[in-house]
């Protein structure tokens, strides 16, 4: 298994595939509902648990509903889509200002809930591939810029 994560380049749009069906197949949807359960659970103490809801019952919702965006990316029911009417991640994460530091956090998150999931290698592999790729596409900001704004502003 090989967690890479290669670095974003801002505004590249980099082509990804979706997960192979094995990963579904072998995890099924009721693992998936675990995988990402455990995921925001780590999320909210991590370094970008800042963006995320505390409260247990907020985060319960969020638990519910982002898990049906990975079921439908992995070749399951098309729930997502048609309660939000949209599949477009860079739209959604507009709203947030996404550094590569926080790509890499969230990534790491997913890396300490797949290495405790037990399916087999080539079903994670293809996971972890198509969100290395996917999550650049939620990054939206430049780091240095983002430091160089800073400091500008403070004078
Ligand atoms: C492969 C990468 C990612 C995927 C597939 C993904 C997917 C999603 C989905 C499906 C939602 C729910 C949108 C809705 O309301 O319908 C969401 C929301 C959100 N995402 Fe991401 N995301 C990714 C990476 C990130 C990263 C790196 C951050 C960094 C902070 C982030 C922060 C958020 C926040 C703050 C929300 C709103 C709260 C929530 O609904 O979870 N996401 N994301």
């Amino acid at each position: 298994m090989n967690y890479h994560v290669s670095k974003t380049i801002l505004g590249e749009n980099p082509k990804f595939d979706f997960p192979k069906p094995i990963f579904l197949e072998e995890l099924k949807e009721e693992g998936l509902v675990k995988l990402f359960s455990d995921f925001y659970d780590l999320i909210i103490d991590s370094d970008i648990g800042n963006f995320f809801p505390q409260e247990e019952d907020e985060l319960e919702k969020i638990k519910a509903h982002n898990v049906k965006f990975f079921i439908e990316a992995a070749g399951g029911p098309k729930d997502y889509s048609q309660a939000v009417g949209h599949f477009d991640m860079l739209k959604t994460h507009e709203q947030f200002s996404i550094t590569e530091k926080a790509r890499r956090e969230w990534l790491g998150c997913m890396e300490e809930v797949l290495r405790k999931t037990d399916i087999s290698d080539e079903a994670k592999q293809s996971f972890w591939d198509f969100l290395e790729v996917f999550s650049k596409h939620t990054v939206n900001v430049d780091e240095k810029q983002e430091l160089e704004d800073l400091v500008v502003k403070k004078g």
